[in-house]
């Protein structure tokens, strides 16, 4: 792999004109969106998207995310007409956090799709990701750029702490509103089916098109042998270094469980909790995961990356209702937790 010296820049109408040209010439550009910072490639060359699974360590049977900076880049990507369902939902959630597979067209490198006959497309909402697409003048395809196996990056230095010397140039929009991955969604079947949640939710996404399925397999861990509808679900995603236990159920007894767990750790334990919970815990080593849901959407994967630089041996975290954007909260956590989620 080529060693670069990463420059980190921000987004001006000179880094966007030399990221676009990057792209052009097959190279990788990360870039914010306001999910989580994405590695970018030109999607329709395959050796440029072969750059993408060698940047990020990732398995070649992993799927790619295809973005987009308007509507109509769609249809080339795909091998059918949207069905009126398809079209309501990118009515209604478009640009934004919400990613659609449908059957691929031609023009769509089996690379990206790492060998499936169906294609991921993305419309995002932020500037400077739809000014970056806008300025290659093809479609990006993109994951979270993160190496394999760590949290999302959320802001440009989680993703210089990955990348650094591994790609040419990252561009630094600041933080993310959204914090967690796009809400994907398989439309190739007669109801919307959710295989992984984000910020559009199951309930907005019932209300567009009537009825909204939640994938199995997203709040619990695949069954030995069983084949997952999305490769992403097969891997141990956002996995801090400590091991991580979930503690679910009513406020107090939650806090309650935590401490004595904290109490009782070995190593260096560390507690993830709410922000007005903190002052509950004491002197206990804690991290704030922000005031409500979705504070705790946007500081999640920064906290996970806090953990591993304190050296956390043994994390608690407090749990939120799993509906709405809770729903995603809890995918995520429960994912970095292999799904050790406790009642209290
Ligand atoms: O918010 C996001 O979606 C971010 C930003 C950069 O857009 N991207 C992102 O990409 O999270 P990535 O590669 O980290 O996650 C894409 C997920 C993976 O779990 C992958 O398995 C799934 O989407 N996926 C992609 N194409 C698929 C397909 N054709 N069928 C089923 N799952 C697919
Ligand atoms: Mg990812």
């Amino acid at each position: 792999m080529t060693a670069f010296d990463t420059e980190l820049l921000p987004v001006t109408p000179e880094a966007l004109a030399r990221a676009g040209a990057l792209i052009r010439s097959g190279e990788l550009v990360a870039f914010p969106t306001e999910t989580v910072y994405g590695l970018g490639a030109d999607a329709l060359n395959a050796d440029a998207v072969k750059r993408i699974f060698e940047a990020k360590g990732r398995p070649g049977d992993n799927p790619l995310i295809v973005h987009i900076s308007a509507l109509d880049q769609l249809r080339p990507l795909i091998s059918v007409e949207p069905s009126e369902m398809a079209r309501a939902l990118m009515d209604a959630c478009w640009p934004g956090p919400m990613t659609l597979i449908f059957p691929k067209s031609e023009s769509v490198p089996l690379a990206v799709t790492a060998g499936l006959d169906t294609v991921a497309v993305r419309f995002p909402a932020h500037p400077a990701a739809r000014a970056l697409i806008d300025a290659a003048r093809r479609p990006v395809a993109a994951p979270s750029a993160n190496r394999s196996g760590r949290p999302s990056p959320t802001t440009a230095a989680h993703v210089l702490a990955d990348m650094d010397g591994r790609i040419p140039m990252i561009l630094d929009g600041g933080p993310c509103a959204v914090g967690l991955e796009s809400t994907v969604i398989d439309m190739t079947g007669d109801v919307p089916r959710i295989l992984r949640p984000g910020g559009i939710t199951p309930e907005m996404i019932s209300a567009v098109c009537g009825a909204a399925r939640v994938d199995e397999a997203v709040m619990r861990p695949l069954k030995e042998g069983e084949r997952p509808r999305s490769p992403g679900m097969k891997y141990r995603h956002y996995a801090p270094r400590g091991s991580l236990t979930v503690v679910q159920g009513d406020e107090a007894a939650v806090i309650a469980r935590i401490k004595r767990l904290y109490d009782a750790a070995e190593g260096t334990p560390l507690i993830l909790a709410l922000e007005g919970h903190l002052p509950a815990y004491g002197d206990r080593r804690a991290l704030s995961l922000g005031k409500d849901v979705a504070g705790m959407a946007r500081a999640l994967f920064d906290a996970l990356r806090q953990a591993d630089d304190l050296g956390a041996d043994a994390l608690f975290s407090e749990a939120v209702p799993a509906d709405g954007l809770g729903l995603a909260v809890m995918n995520r956590l429960g994912r970095a937790a292999a799904f050790h989620i406790i009642e209290a």
